[in-house]
């Protein structure tokens, strides 16, 4: 009877330890954290994670420290809440940092928290999810908290191919605390919540002169459409983690995984007829790339990634017969989909993050090369152009190709060409590959025959309509083999998914060696 007294009493002290560290920072900082508009650390794991499968990790951690009156400021948990549970019924590892304590602020046991998640999910082989929500390193703890930046760094890193990052930032990110976010592979962001920034406004405003609000300076709107910093944003937290759970959908759990195969719902040998009309007759006119890539994937479910970033160039997620692909696109309808410093480099990223979780890339073409400009040159052309062509021809994983109109210069090497080792490569009639338009052309080499001639504007209209006759047509390319088959437009999502059930099993090694030397 004694006995089970003190079992009972012990059980009760759990509930009690346990409805405690539910509280975080307490019942006053909940308050303040909702009434700024924002989610507590747990209420954003209740999101994030299928319903009632959080498994908690750590949540009687408590921080060491006795410096400054931290002695007096303990809180069950510290200021992350850390552990796994299920997203769509697969496992996946989650750390939240909880503003409520100390504002979030990463402490020597939040970091060994953190780490001990990201351990685990390294040893398990599933994705880690972060909440990030910080003031930063705890300043009271000093070097302890710095060291645990760097612990969490060096994880990124080499859980990095290994198993997906997502960072998700729904607070500050300030200096050091950016960078762990920076080193994952994917970066979402709530508009109005999450801020990140190297140095802040009171910094920048002492060291430049410059004025600028936390949002103008680091909130979503900049960081999505002019650093690329952040691949997402949103404007509200349930959405963004919403879109989370999305993106994971597209993702294997682990290097060593396919992407998950979902029954297809729609029917792989469906010809849309409006892809004929798609492509206008004249070579300059755009048209919206989007509007092929939703004709041809499984229910134009397609996930763009980096939307708003560089957006003569489109990337993002979806799926062919229920089989996952990352599809790269020139977007004609933005800066005639040309090819720049931040669009090769989008792409790079993509790709290179594709082929190390296995998913097939399939590119769709139509640009007319590189961006001409010293701004380009000076700024790098060269150095960020040399990432693109580096990330298709290092990628080991089924590569297609769709010519749809352009494929000139550089820029056709570039695009997951055959001779960068693409696996299949389709053209539609429309396609053209050449070494740069007719205009151009005629006039560099035939120059001196339109300069003698009594007809110049006559001659040179003639000269352009033989160079097109002759060259703008994809059939050169498909009588050497760099072209595969010239296919119908309408015939384009079967042909694709035909060409991927045959690369299915594909698997190519590279040479023996340490790591490329990628361009960076
Ligand atoms: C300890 C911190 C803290 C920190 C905030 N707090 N940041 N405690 N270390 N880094 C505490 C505050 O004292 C406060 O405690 C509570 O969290 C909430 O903070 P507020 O300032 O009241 O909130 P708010 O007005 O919303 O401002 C949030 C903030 C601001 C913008 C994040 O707190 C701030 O600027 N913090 C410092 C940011 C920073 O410079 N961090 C260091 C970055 S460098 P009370 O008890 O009053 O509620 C870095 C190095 C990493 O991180 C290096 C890795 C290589």
């Amino acid at each position: 009877m004694v006995l089970r007294r003190k079992v009972e009493t012990k059980r009760e002290e759990l509930a009690r330890k346990r409805e405690t560290a539910l509280l975080g920072g307490g019942q006053r900082r909940i308050d303040a954290q909702h009434k700024r508009g924002k989610l507590t650390a747990r209420e954003r794991i209740d999101l994030l994670l299928d319903e009632g499968t959080f498994e908690e990790i750590d949540t009687f951690a408590l921080h060491r420290s006795v410096e400054f009156g931290l002695e007096k400021q303990k809180f069950l948990g510290d200021a992350a809440v850390t552990g796994h549970g299920k997203i769509h019924g697969r496992t996946a590892f989650v750390y939240a940092q909880d503003f409520t304590v100390l504002g979030g602020s990463l402490s020597e046991v939040s970091a060994q928290k953190i780490c001990k998640v990201m351990d685990l999910a390294l040893a398990a082989g599933a994705p880690v999810v972060g909440l990030i929500d910080s003031g930063g390193a705890r300043i009271q703890e000093g070097v302890d908290s710095l060291s645990g930046y760097s612990s969490i760094f060096h994880r990124n890193v080499w859980s990095s191919g290994v198993v997906p990052q997502i960072s998700v930032i729904l607070g500050p990110a300030a200096g050091g605390a950016t960078y762990s976010p920076a080193l994952t592979d994917f970066i979402f962001m709530v508009r109005g919540v999450g801020q990140m920034y190297i140095t802040g406004p009171d910094v920048i405003r002492a060291v430049t002169g410059e004025q600028v609000s936390h949002e103008v300076l680091g909130g979503a709107e900049p960081h999505s459409t002019l650093s690329g910093v952040s691949h997402f944003a949103f404007d509200s937290e349930q959405q963004c983690i919403e879109q989370v759970r999305r993106l994971l959908a597209f993702l294997p759990l682990n290097n060593m995984e396919d992407p998950p195969r979902q029954t297809p719902t729609d029917d792989p040998n469906r010809m849309d007829v409006e892809l004929a009309d798609i492509v206008p007759e004249s070579q300059n006119q755009p048209y919206n790339m989007v509007n092929v890539l939703t004709r041809v994937v499984d229910n134009g479910d397609f996930m763009q990634v980096h939307e708003q970033f560089a957006r003569n160039i489109i990337v993002g997620f979806a799926r062919f017969d229920g089989r996952v692909a990352g599809i790269v696109a020139q977007q004609p309808e933005y800066l005639a989909g040309v090819l720049d410093i931040n669009s090769a480099v989008k792409a790079a990223r993509f790709v290179r993050f594709c082929d190390s979780f296995n998913i097939p890339v399939v590119t769709f073409i139509d640009t007319a090369g590189f961006m001409p400009g010293i701004a380009q040159e000076h700024g790098g052309i060269i150095r960020n152009g040399a990432k693109l062509i580096f990330a298709y021809a290092e990628a080991t994983v089924p590569k297609i190709s769709i010519l749809t109109r352009k494929a000139y210069g550089g820029a056709y090497i570039v695009m997951s060409s055959k001779n960068l080792t693409s696996d299949i490569n389709f053209a539609w009639p429309t396609g053209v590959i050449a070494v740069m338009g007719a205009d151009g052309a005629v006039n560099i080499i035939h120059r001196g025959e339109i300069g003698n001639s009594d007809d110049p504007e006559g001659t040179r209209t003639r000269l352009i309509s033989e160079y097109e006759e002759q060259l703008m047509n994809p059939y050169i390319a498909a009588g050497r083999g760099m072209i595969d088959d010239v296919i119908d437009p309408v015939q384009t999502r079967p042909k694709i998914i035909r060409a991927l059930e045959m690369l299915e099993n594909k698997r190519e090694a590279l040479p023996p060696k340490k790591h490329g030397s990628v361009p960076l």
